[in-house]
């Protein structure tokens, strides 16, 4: 986690640094700091958010062509002024930012108090820091081969950022697991965690490999080499991102933007990919693997959080609908469990950012094992897209809000593209089906825009209910399960409310016992196939008093002499329910959460990109 930019040219550092911190505030906010060049390293660092930081500066002295700064999310000592970056060496003279875990910092950080070490922080990234500073020393070696060489000691996952006083004009810069991306300007180098800091400067990118380190100079030199010491060609590329992206354009928040921009972002996830006219599918990154993914032994999903639950939506589509068998992952735990795999299996990564640290490392075994890995992905060039053998963008734009809900739709309307192609090309569904399905499909972006106007109020004054409750249960069957629990992730990250989704027939084998009048239940009940024993779901729940919000399709009757209140979808397919059924979700928790006085977009203890394990 952590946001990391950096400047190295002719212009002023701070506002650049301060500009990029906000737009990298999203990755970790538990303090923000920076560092720059003037004759000598000015830090300044504050807990708390950039705004903290930008107040705290107003009488500083903030000039300075080189320089760089820091949000974070703690992993290594608590998150106050001290432990915030950038952290300095014993001797001063260097600096650094750092994202990331240094896993033996411990061992290190002994050997370095046996030679004489004196430590301010508990992080473990002042640890870095004093060995580069140790190394430089004992050698008399150059900033970068001292960061160099101190990078091949340690163990864990990093990017950083160096500087030193005595060699002013220029920045050292490393990565590995963690993401760092380098702009290229006139003469001047902009450095950053993601490309979001860097685009209204310049389209020219470098994504820094796994294990290279990059030197940049205010004289517009760039070198790059690997961690171990061999000389690489930076490969240039262009970046495809405007600044509006980026902006909450009129939003109180991005997340409320983010909601309401999914009929936009799911038309582009199937822009040039889906024609029901001529009905075909076309996944670029798909048709290529398809034979051997349709005669896989087994997919494997592999994710977490909302992601995860987007795979167990393809785990009942692809089972269904092209009868191949899926298996779906928690990727922090298939990491580490031993998995029996094998060249038979495809091992599929969900991640809307590409940099989550448990799904990169379930990939890299996937991939020692033989399997093929596939991405579906939304951050371009990120390090799951680049890792993986295939994938498919889901192409939902920039997504900040640190609930992710564009994102979500995005990658279940993939994933379903996805079914339904393998189906088709397994001859297990009709072709009238097909066509059927796909005429259907095109017309989800429109019944969306619907929805979100037809339910906004209704929302809103249902949250206004339930806003103080403190427990909720999401109920769910089939599609709508995986739908059940997003909901209930929405509302505990961003109103603190604790909430369970649940398959709606578990419910009494457990969780029944917790309902009275209290205990608001918001049921999924848009699925016919499973329609009548949803209504006896609902009974159960108001024999006991339960509160109950259910979602159903346009027009339905029965369910509406029950529940305290319904949400009515447009009506469509089976298949298509989750990509609806999930927007009165992320709007009921939106605003609760608003009623609560929460920070939608940055929760607290959470951060968008998780790096570390
Ligand atoms: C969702 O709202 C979350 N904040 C979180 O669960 C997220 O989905 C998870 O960390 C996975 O991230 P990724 O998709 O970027 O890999
Ligand atoms: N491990 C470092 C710390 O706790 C960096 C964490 C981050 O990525 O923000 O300070």
């Amino acid at each position: 986690m952590c946001g990391i930019v950096a400047y190295v040219g002719n212009k002023q550092a701070y506002p650049i640094l301060i500009k990029g911190l906000k737009r990298l505030e999203y990755r970790g906010y538990d303090s923000a700091g920076i560092a720059l060049f003037n004759d000598e390293i000015n830090i300044y660092k504050k807990k708390g958010k950039v705004a903290n930081l930008e107040e705290y500066t107003e009488d500083k002295n903030i000039s300075g062509h080189i320089g760089m700064g820091h949000t974070r999310w703690a992993t290594h000592g608590k998150p106050d002024d001290t432990n915030a970056h950038p952290h300095k060496s014993g001797n001063s003279d260097l600096a650094i930012i750092h994202n990331g875990i240094i896993e033996n910092y411990a061992p290190l950080k002994e050997a370095l108090i046996n030679e004489g070490h004196v430590f301010e922080t508990e992080t473990d990234t002042e640890v870095l820091i004093h060995l580069i500073e140790e190394l430089q020393k004992r050698d008399n070696l150059s900033i970068e081969e001292a960061t160099r060489l101190a990078l091949t000691k340690v163990i864990g996952a990093f990017a950083i950022v160096v500087m030193d006083k005595k060699d002013p004009g220029k920045i050292v810069a490393a990565r590995k697991a963690s993401p760092l991306v380098i702009g290229i300007g006139d003469g001047e180098f902009y450095i950053a965690s993601d490309a979001t800091p860097i685009v209204e400067y310049t389209n020219q990118v470098v994504y820094l490999k796994n294990e290279e380190i990059a030197v940049l100079t205010n004289t517009g030199e760039f070198s790059l080499k690997t961690i171990s010491n061999i000389k690489q060609t930076p490969s240039i590329q262009e970046l495809d991102l405007k600044i509006e992206e980026l902006e909450k354009g009129g939003y109180d928040y991005f997340m409320l933007k983010e909601i309401h921009e999914q009929p936009k972002t799911i038309a582009d996830g199937m822009r040039g990919r889906l024609s029901a006219e001529e009905s075909w599918i076309r996944l670029g990154g798909l048709e290529e693997f398809e034979n051997r993914i349709t005669k896989a032994k087994r997919l494997i999903f592999v994710a977490c959080g909302t992601s995860w639950h987007s795979g167990m939506i393809a785990e009942y589509l692809i089972e269904e609908y092209a009868r191949i068998n899926v298996e779906v992952e928690y990727a922090s735990e298939f990491r580490y469990r031993n998995p029996v795999l094998d060249e038979k299996d495809v091992v599929i990564a969900i991640s809307q950012s590409g940099e989550t640290a448990d799904t990169l490392a379930a990939l890299e075994m996937a991939k020692e094992k033989g399997a093929l890995t596939y991405g579906i992905v939304n951050v371009v060039g990120s390090s799951i897209a680049r890792l993986t053998d295939a994938g498919s963008y889901i192409h939902a734009g920039p997504e900040i809000g640190v609930a992710s809900t564009k994102a979500f739709t995005g990658q279940v309307t993939l994933l379903t593209m996805m079914a339904l192609s393998l189906a088709h090309k397994k001859g297990t569904l009709p072709k009238s089906d097909y066509s059927r399905l796909l005429a259907e499909f095109e017309n989800v972006p429109v019944k969306i825009e619907k929805l979100l106007k037809s339910c906004d109020e209704q929302c809103k004054f249902i949250a206004d209910k339930i806003a103080s409750a403190s427990n909720a249960l999401y109920l769910g069957r089939g599609l709508n399960f995986p739908v059940a629990l997003e909901g209930a992730l929405k509302l505990k990250e961003i109103s603190y409310i604790h909430a369970e989704g649940y398959p709606a027939a578990e419910m009494k084998h457990g969780p029944i016992a917790l309902i009275d009048e209290n205990m608001p239940v918001i049921v999924t009940a848009s699925n016919m196939s499973s329609y009548e024993k949803i209504i006896s779901n609902i009974q159960e729940v108001k024999a006991r008093k339960g509160y109950v919000i259910a979602i159903v399709p346009e027009g339905e009757k029965e369910i509406k002499k029950t529940a305290d209140h319904i949400i009515e979808i447009p009506e469509t397919e089976e298949i298509f329910t989750p990509l609806l059924t999930v927007i009165p979700l992320q709007l009921l928790s939106y605003y609760i959460a608003i009623i609560r006085g929460c920070n939608v977009d940055q929760p607290r203890n959470l951060a968008k990109s998780v790096t570390v394990e």
